[in-house]
């Protein structure tokens, strides 16, 4: 049986699961592999650090020398899991071009890079996996480049955070304010170091366009998605979502439409019958359409040490085996399409509104023709008395263009009967 070396960047989270999981499961990964795969050395940002339970034979792998994993020729595979970008994007193509083989579970890396490194392994003949990079445990990136390859994608909508999803799910079900449920999330572990980038709904616009680039075969990159996060969220509209029989989910959505691809991360109105509607607390969840296979949703833990490991083994495994029969694939990232991004103005959708208004004759009519004004049709209204002399209506409208709804916005902000705009949501259509 062929050794297969690895040569780890990072012992945190990722990279103590991805350890931890290669020990525990040695005998038949080795089986699977048909080879006999072994961690050779662990570069970390600072070997004096205290490790608790770390093993004393992991801890007889590290260094804080890179060249001892890059000048090691007995290294076949880097497994790189210390995340960030520039010092991460350097480690990797230096790896690729001396023919070292990568797995990484960096999204920040790949959402933004991934067109470079792929040119990179091709040219060097080396492999570059990253399951890891969307959703952890769910296999959403082997299944988009293989399972589903023959098959026309029309849309993949996901909630690829867990920390967002957490807090959606605790506002929901326990009706606390937003600031309650990420400090909750935050104490939890579920949030990343700086909790901006789950919140903003960076996180998920990076997984987004890693999904999106594979789904439609053409390059899609981070600056390409439509981003809002989930900070202007109040209790009240998660409350008014379930009146109205919705549940308010950040969503991830790519939809390929006239030759092109619309990526987008906002929170959604879901109807109660979605099946995204039902993916609660801290787990993901990735809806896809398509021509053939119809509809599917893959569902799972999208974060963790042992999540993520189970995503960075398979793909050690993947590359051992190659290597093993000499017979290295080619990295199955095919980009033959022409680059068509489409912008979000053009984005129709129905929308819910909440404002808060003067409560007297005639306010109703008014925002209705400013509404009516920008071609906006009203779905349907709900108006509740708030405090002495305010009401607060809530709108859902009918499918709509994005622009004419901002255009709207602008000016019945302007109203001298419109005291707030409190929120305005996106609300998917029902099916
Ligand atoms: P982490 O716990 O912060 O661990 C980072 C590790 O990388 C640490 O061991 C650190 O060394 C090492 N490191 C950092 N900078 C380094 C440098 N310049 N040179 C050498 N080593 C360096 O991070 P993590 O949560 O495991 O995440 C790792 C990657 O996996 C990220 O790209 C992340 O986005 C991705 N990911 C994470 C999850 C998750 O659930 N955590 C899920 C999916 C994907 P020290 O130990 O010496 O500080
Ligand atoms: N903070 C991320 C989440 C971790 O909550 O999903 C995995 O990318």
């Amino acid at each position: 049986m062929k050794t297969i070396r690895i040569g780890m960047i990072g012992l945190g989270t990722v990279g103590g699961g991805t350890a931890a999981m290669l020990e525990k499961n040695r005998g038949f990964i080795n089986k699977t592999a048909n080879a006999n795969i072994v961690m050779d050395k662990i570069l970390v940002r600072d070997i004096t650090k205290d490790r608790p339970g770390v093993s004393s034979d992991l801890l007889e792998l590290l260094t804080d020398n890179p060249d001892d994993i890059f000048l090691n020729d007995d290294i076949d595979i880097i497994v790189e899991v210390m995340g960030g970008t520039e010092m991460a994007l350097t480690y990797v193509k230096r790896a690729l071009n001396l023919k070292k083989h990568i797995v990484t579970a960096n999204k920040d890396m790949m959402a933004v890079h991934a067109n470079d490194l792929f040119k990179l392994a091709e040219k060097n003949k080396t492999v570059l996996l990253y399951e890891a990079s969307v959703c952890a445990a769910i296999p959403i990136v082997e299944v988009l480049k293989k399972s589903l390859a023959g098959n026309k994608i029309h849309r993949i909508m996901g909630i690829l955070n867990g920390t967002t999803n957490y807090i959606l799910t605790k506002m929901d079900s326990e009706g606390v304010e937003y600031s309650e449920a990420l400090q909750d999330a935050i104490n939890k572990g579920y949030a990343e170091r700086n909790p901006d980038s789950d919140v903003m709904g960076y996180d998920p616009g990076r997984k987004l366009a890693i999904l999106a680039a594979i789904a439609y075969n053409m390059r899609v990159e981070y600056d390409d998605v439509y981003i809002e996060g989930i900070t202007k969220i109040k209790a009240e509209d998660i409350s008014y979502a379930s009146e109205l029989g919705y549940r308010i989910k950040l969503i991830a959505d790519a939809k390929y439409i006239d030759n092109g691809v619309k990526v987008h991360v906002n929170p959604v109105f879901m109807p109660d019958t979605h099946p995204l509607a039902r993916v609660d607390g801290v787990y993901n969840a990735i809806y896809i359409e398509s021509d053939m296979a119809g509809k599917i949703m893959l569902y799972g833990r999208g974060a963790g040490a042992d999540a993520t490991a189970s995503a960075v083994i398979g793909d050690i495994i993947a590359i051992a085996k190659d290597i093993c029969e000499n017979s290295i694939a080619n990295n199955g990232y095919t980009l033959f399409n022409e680059r068509k991004i489409i912008g979000h103005k053009d984005a129709v959708s129905q929308f819910y509104l909440r404002m808060s208004v003067k409560d007297s004759p005639g306010v109703l009519s008014k925002i209705a023709g400013v509404l009516g004004g920008h071609n906006v049709s009203i779905y349907s209204v709900v108006q509740e008395k708030a405090h002495d002399e305010l009401a607060e209506i809530v709108i859902i409208t009918h499918s709509v263009v994005e622009e004419n709804m901002q255009n709207s916005l602008q000016e019945i902000i302007n109203l001298d009967i419109v005291n707030e705009i409190g929120s305005v949501i996106r609300v998917e259509d029902e099916e």
